[in-house]
């Protein structure tokens, strides 16, 4: 099984910790006087509780890189969370007292806000996992045990992360299905020839990222899909990487299935989403047995609920699905359009700014309108891992590793790069951190 923790130098001590600073709660598409103005991410800078800590005494100002991995939280959503749990919290579906009604009426209106946010026509097509990860093996189990035989084809890409690759591999090696793979060009963009050539063996299946995490490509979903849909396939989109930062609408894609996290769109943790086509889902059987999945369970067998409820088995996370609806909200009061024209600025300064630094090699997308705000990159000289922990004695926190896609960085004939990656709430001044940082990395390895 692989692992998708980058083999990391021993975890240093905790620093203290940072003393909390008043934030101010901004609207955003109506700048009140005492907003600053500026970029996107100056302006809702305030909204994150976390951003604006005061530094340990000695560190510079955090300059947070690492959004790829996890977003920042706005106040909007931990106020929701702490808004349920001090007011509404009860288990939900099951009781008929007021408090469970209200708890679950919340944790439904979350089901239609991420429905709305994907253009899904049914909210009943929405049905919340924990993450991408438990999305795509939904898929894998649900669909694939039931769909696949020996021989069937499902296409991936070489470009995927762990989680669009293992639970393939594992349904693969148990349904005698075959996987065949998409290859990458050298400036890291999908080769579409190969998906051709693919796609003329009638795959039962296409799975792939919408944005790559590690190099951040912006792959041509719509297309990918088109062609997909044309050769008879159903198609999954992972869009961990897309939902947070660019306009995806389910519709447009065309695509059967589109699974994202919660904790990469503003949301909390142990939240994530599986847009399935109703048809489609409700011809599948289920992924866990328990309760709440069950129309009738006798001694020996059961029948099963509807969709969603039939892959929701136990008690859900509520507070976080209402809480991802909080954190959707807040990004569509800001509008995707503006966060995907916010993180291109952001890109093509760090793009600018990463040139003149000697000896930094940017991989990925030659043409940076294919790219997202994601940008992987070498040292001459100098370890993933020793560049990011000199960057970070400087308080800039950004990915060193494999990104969870170990066969794409094989591709590259590299183990690990260092990636930086941008929100809305990312500032010019933190990449200007990160080139300080770069600079000093230099100094030490390179003389
Ligand atoms: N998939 C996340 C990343 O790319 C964790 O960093």
């Amino acid at each position: 099984m692989t692992s998708c923790r980058d083999a990391f130098p021993a975890p240093k001590p905790a620093p203290a910790p940072d003393r909390p600073m008043t934030t101010t709660h901004v609207i955003v598409e109506d700048r009140p006087a005492h907003v600053p103005p500026g970029t996107l991410g100056d302006r809702i800078r305030p909204d994150f509780p976390i951003l604006n800590q005061l530094p340990s005494p000695g560190r510079p100002a955090l300059a947070f890189l690492d959004t790829a991995a996890s977003s920042q939280k706005p106040r909007a959503v931990i106020d929701a969370l702490t808004t349920y749990y001090e007011t509404t919290h009860a288990n939900i579906h099951r009781g008929v007292y007021q408090l469970s009604e209200h708890a679950t009426a919340q944790y439904e209106a979350a089901r239609a806000t991420v429905a709305d946010f994907i253009g899904a026509p049914d909210p009943h097509e929405v049905v919340f996992t924990r993450n991408t990860t438990e999305g795509i093996n939904l898929v894998a189990n649900a669909w694939g045990r039931r769909n696949l035989r020996p021989g069937d084809l499902i296409i991936l890409t070489v470009m995927e992360h762990h989680s669009n690759l293992v639970p393939w591999q594992l349904v693969a090696e148990e349904t005698g299905a075959e996987l065949g793979f998409v290859g990458m060009l050298p400036d890291g963009t999908l080769d579409l020839v190969s998906l051709d050539a693919l796609l003329a063996r009638a795959p039962k299946l296409v799975a792939f990222s919408h944005v790559s995490n590690a190099l951040g490509t912006i792959h041509p979903a719509a297309e990918i899909t088109r062609r997909a849909k044309a050769a008879g396939a159903l198609v999954l989109v992972d869009g961990a990487q897309s939902t947070p930062h660019i306009p995806v609408d389910v519709v447009a894609l065309g695509c059967d299935f589109l699974a994202f996290s919660g904790h990469k769109v503003l949301g909390p943790t142990g939240i994530g989403v599986l847009w399935g086509r109703r048809e489609i889902l409700d011809g599948m059987g289920p992924f866990m047995g328990g309760g709440s999945m069950i129309r009738r369970v006798e001694l020996t067998h059961s029948t099963w609920a509807d969709v969603p409820a039939r892959f929701e088995a136990g008690t859900p996370a509520i507070a976080e699905a209402i809480g991802l609806g909080a954190a959707l909200t807040y990004l569509k009061g800001i509008g995707l359009e503006r966060v995907a024209e916010h993180e291109h600025q952001l890109l093509e300064y760090a793009l600018d700014r990463l040139a003149d630094v000697p000896g930094v090699t940017v991989l990925g997308p030659s043409d940076p309108a294919r790219q997202a705000g994601v940008v992987s990159f070498t040292v001459d000289g100098v370890h993933p891992h020793d560049v990011a922990a000199i960057l970070d004695e400087g308080n800039v926190a950004v990915r060193a590793g494999h990104h969870c896609c170990q066969p794409l960085l094989r591709e590259m004939d590299l183990v690990a790069t260092t990636r930086a990656s941008f929100g809305p709430y990312t500032v010019q001044s933190e990449i200007d951190a990160l080139v300080t940082g770069l600079r000093r990395v230099n100094a030490i390895f390179n003389g």
